[in-house]
């Protein structure tokens, strides 16, 4: 594998995503880890970081990684360690270097830069520069602002680059990683799914034994695809519970039942909680407030169910790479630290041991893997959908009612995005409904209705999204059957807000 060690540059998740795009096993790790913990390590990347080497309390990686003999790649503060571990003299810029810059190569026979053209376009976002270069090693780049942009000690196996190649602006930046892990460190495209689900299997038994696993299914695509990988592993050991909250889409309960259940048998548990969910959010209007009560319910709901069942020794959960990234904790540094609800927000009294068979995959690794395991892409291929599920789509008060008409209007959204195949080019469609009523007009009569909100927006990783530019057609088309086809509305309107300043979500 390949070892990321991570000094909380919010560029590290790329790194990885690059490498394992090129099916080469790597991990992310802290970057002040022990270096013995891991095995058959074939390179080393030292990231990026907020901080400043030269600071008394800058995280360093282990000084055991200079002597193994395996190549590494320091990246921006990656390459600030190197320099300072051999002699070299990082100093704050005067200029702080943010955004596209062309960097000269000086030395295109250098194995990192082989295939590289005289000039490249690369990403810079530093604020710190070498002034003074390490000793022994020498200069293989340079930009305007950065007379050292790429340094090496070859017969040391150190590479040090300023810029960051993992980011997409970089041009060439995907040819460089490329070459330090195929070129410099030899590593084999050996990562692939099928191998994954393998060895996974064989790790999931060897844990498990003959034990118990419990698991909350959502019908989400993580924790589908984490529990359809736990039953090829322990087949009725596995205990999966459904907790039908009454807040998902339309014909929730009924697919997870079709598809689930045709495959764990009496091993699905379906809890009805819906008249309990509603009373708890019995007039509550503060979107947070609602958060709070629905996660408590359902930790509620899935603990009694579990304290019925005998002998559960694990809890499965669907984790993913990215949340483990997210959460890792760097002391010294002073990267934002941001806590996910899968790893932070575990119920305090479930006494489980936790399996996460997914924690090491990106998003679309477990959408290759679900397609492997055959997880039918009405489940794979869904859109992103809130833990919360509707209560955030109802605005005010939940209502069974205001549930019931929501429901019906998103179930149109989506079946005329289907139809007019969008349904795999956009990020997000659903239907909002809102706590007011407007005055409308069906027939010779008056009506006083609901309005509903149609969003549908386009994103890459949900942090900013774009209002996508639907047809007028196809907004008629939803918007009359809505009004005709769903009682007690008599408005639709499109929310043309982008993200930021909006949310995706409108609580
Ligand atoms: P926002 O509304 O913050 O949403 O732009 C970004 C993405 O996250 C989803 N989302 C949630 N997911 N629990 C979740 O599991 C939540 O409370 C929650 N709120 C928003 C949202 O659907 C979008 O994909």
């Amino acid at each position: 594998m390949i070892l990321i060690l991570d000094f909380g540059s919010q560029y590290t998740q790329l790194i990885a995503r690059r490498i394992r795009e090129e099916k080469v096993y790597c991990e992310v790790q802290p970057g002040d880890s022990f270096i013995n913990k891991y095995k058959n390590i074939k390179g080393i990347i030292l990231s990026g970081s907020y901080d400043s080497v030269y600071l008394n309390n800058a995280i360093m990686p282990d000084t055991k990684i200079w002597n193994l003999g395996i190549p590494i790649l320091g990246i921006c503060y990656g390459m600030q360690l190197i320099a300072r571990q051999f002699n070299g003299k990082v100093v704050p810029s005067k200029h702080r270097e943010f955004g596209l810059a062309i960097v000269d190569i000086l030395d295109k026979e250098n194995e990192l830069f082989l295939g590289l053209n005289n000039k490249e376009t690369l990403w810079m976002s530093h604020g710190d520069k070498l002034v003074k270069i390490p000793d022994n090693f020498s200069i293989i780049a340079k930009s305007k602002n950065s007379p050292y942009a790429a340094i090496t000690n070859i017969k040391k196996l150190l590479y040090g680059v300023q810029f960051h190649p993992e980011v997409k602006h970089s041009v060439n930046g995907k040819l460089i990683i490329n070459n330090f892990i195929f070129k410099i460190c030899k590593a084999k495209r050996d990562w692939t799914m099928k191998s994954y689900i393998t060895e996974e299997i064989k790790k999931i038994k060897k844990i498990v034994n003959s034990k118990k696993v419990l698991c909350a299914l959502s019908g989400g695509v993580d924790s589908s695809v984490a529990a359809i990988i736990m039953y090829k592993a322990i087949k009725n050991q596995l205990i999966c519970v459904y907790v039908d909250h009454g807040l998902q889409r339309l014909g929730e309960t009924d697919r997870i039942k079709n598809i689930f259940g045709n495959i764990f048998k009496e091993n699905l548990i379906i809890v009805n909680a819906k008249k309990l969910f509603l009373h708890k959010l019995k007039g509550i209007t503060d979107p947070e407030q609602k958060r709070k009560i629905i996660g408590r319910t359902f930790i509620d709901v899935f603990n009694a169910e579990a304290k019925k069942i005998e002998n559960i020794e694990f809890l499965l959960q669907g984790t993913i790479y990215p949340d483990i990234i997210e959460s890792m904790h760097l002391k010294g540094s002073s990267s934002p630290i941001k806590s996910h609800h899968n790893v932070g927000g575990l119920p305090k009294d479930i006494c489980f041991k936790l399996i996460e068979p997914i924690k090491f995959l990106f998003k679309d690794e477990i959408r290759a893997i679900g397609k492997e395991l055959n997880i039918p892409l009405e489940i794979l291929n869904r859109h992103p959908f809130p833990g919360p599920g509707l209560a955030i789509r109802v605005l005010g008060e939940v209502t069974e009612e205001k549930l019931n008409i929501l429901k019906e209007a998103d179930n149109i959204v989506t079946e005329e995005i289907r139809k007019a195949k969008l349904y795999e080019k956009v990020w997000q469609a659903f239907a909002i409904i809102l706590p007011i009523k407007t005055v409308g007009i069906m027939g010779d009569v008056r009506t006083y209705e609901y309005v509903i909100v149609i969003r549908v927006v386009n994103s890459e990783d949900a942090m900013t999204a774009n209002w996508v530019k639907l047809s007028h057609e196809l907004l008629e088309k939803m918007s009359s059957r809505i009004t005709n086809e769903v009682k007690g509305v008599n408005r639709v309107v499109y929310d043309i807000s982008n993200k930021p300043p909006s949310t995706i979500e409108w609580e």
